[in-house]
């Protein structure tokens, strides 16, 4: 069943051009000049219930102006959305206890009062029966080890321990579907990978629908199989993640760990050497070439180990994107 159909969604905003020098600012408040910043500019998708799919793409691709959208924060300037049904910008209060947004840059909680008083808070405004509420809660806090915090003002948190709160609160009322806005944005490596954890066992034990921003492919690759790739507004790809590997990752990487503790030179013709930490070093080899390539290093040099990687995530998607900018300057 489909959860969430999106079709041909557009957002497009208009901004005050602020005109540069005095008189141009006089003329200004008599003749305001807008540009209009196509954020969603036409977009479609569909995500079936219990998916969890990654939204991928560089700054101000229009990721969070899909998911707000989504959660009905702002009006599309045209095209269609559903999610469970619902029609997010009618604001329906039924739909209101169906999802949940989570963004990591913006703190939803009390910031001078203890978590439990949002919670409380949620519970009122989502009607969350006694019973359950206090199950859910102690349940969440277990899962996500912050048990002892929960009485404890937010602010004297932190970042790791407030960002498990958010999620607390915004699973409380048991959405269906949830949005995640960069949710372990500037958390330490610890913090993000509860998050994670927590994210990966309460997905497959709940089956919600998630879609999840980040820039951390380490989340996606953990947690999501599809990756939708979004970039000035628009979808540039949309499939299985292991698709965009396979399809941009022209290259493999090689790591050597030389028996002695030099690097040997002449090791370009090889391939690209980009990071060295003698004795290792590594190299980038096209995909085709790489048994001949490892053939002739294992003949020539005296090596103590070798493997053979696929290149990060991060630098394929990278890749993809100055592909698709240099496709629209041409
Ligand atoms: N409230 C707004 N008013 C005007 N422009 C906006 C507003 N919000 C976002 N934008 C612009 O829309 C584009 C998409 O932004 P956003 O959805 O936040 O991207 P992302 O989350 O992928 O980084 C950007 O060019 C951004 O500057
Ligand atoms: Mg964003």
């Amino acid at each position: 069943m489909i959860a969430i159909d999106v079709r041909d969604l557009r957002k497009t905003y208009r901004v005050y051009r602020k005109q540069e020098g005095l008189l141009a600012s006089i003329r200004g408040l008599f003749h305001r000049e807008y540009s209009s910043v196509p954020a969603v500019a036409g977009v479609s998708f569909q995500i079936e219930q219990g998916e969890m799919v990654a939204f991928l793409g560089p700054n101000g691709a229009g990721k969070t102006t899909t998911l707000k959208l989504l959660a009905g924060l702002i009006y599309p300037t045209s095209g269609t959305a559903t999610v469970l049904g619902h029609v997010p910008w009618k604001r329906e209060l039924s739909y209101r206890r169906q999802f949940a947004l989570v963004m990591g840059q913006k703190n939803q909680l009390w910031w001078d009062l203890p978590a439990q008083e949002s919670f409380r808070l949620h519970r009122e405004i989502y009607r969350i029966p006694d019973d359950q509420y206090q199950r859910r809660l102690d349940e969440l806090t277990e899962l996500l080890e912050v048990k002892k915090l929960i009485s404890q003002p937010v602010r004297e948190l932190s970042l790791g321990e407030r960002m498990r709160m958010e999620l607390i609160a915004a699973l409380l009322h048991s959405p269906d579907v949830l949005f995640l806005d960069e949710p372990t944005i500037g958390l330490d490596v610890v913090s993000q990978h509860k998050v994670q954890e927590f994210l990966k066992h309460y997905q497959q034990e709940q089956r919600i629908t998630v879609i999840l921003t980040s820039h951390y492919m380490k989340d996606v690759q953990a947690l999501c199989k599809r990756a939708i790739i979004i970039n000035g507004g628009e979808i540039k790809h949309d499939g299985p993640l292991s698709d965009i590997v396979d399809r941009f990752s022209t290259f493999k990487v090689i790591e050597l760990q030389f028996a002695e503790a030099q690097i040997p030179t002449g090791l370009e013709k090889f391939g690209q050497v980009f990071d060295q930490k003698a004795p290792r070093v590594k190299l980038r080899v096209p995909r085709k070439s790489i048994p001949e390539t490892l053939t002739a290093l294992l003949s020539q040099y005296d090596l103590e180990d070798v493997g053979v990687q696929d290149r990060p995530l991060e630098e394929v998607i990278a890749e993809m994107f100055t592909a698709t900018r240099s496709d629209a300057a041409e």
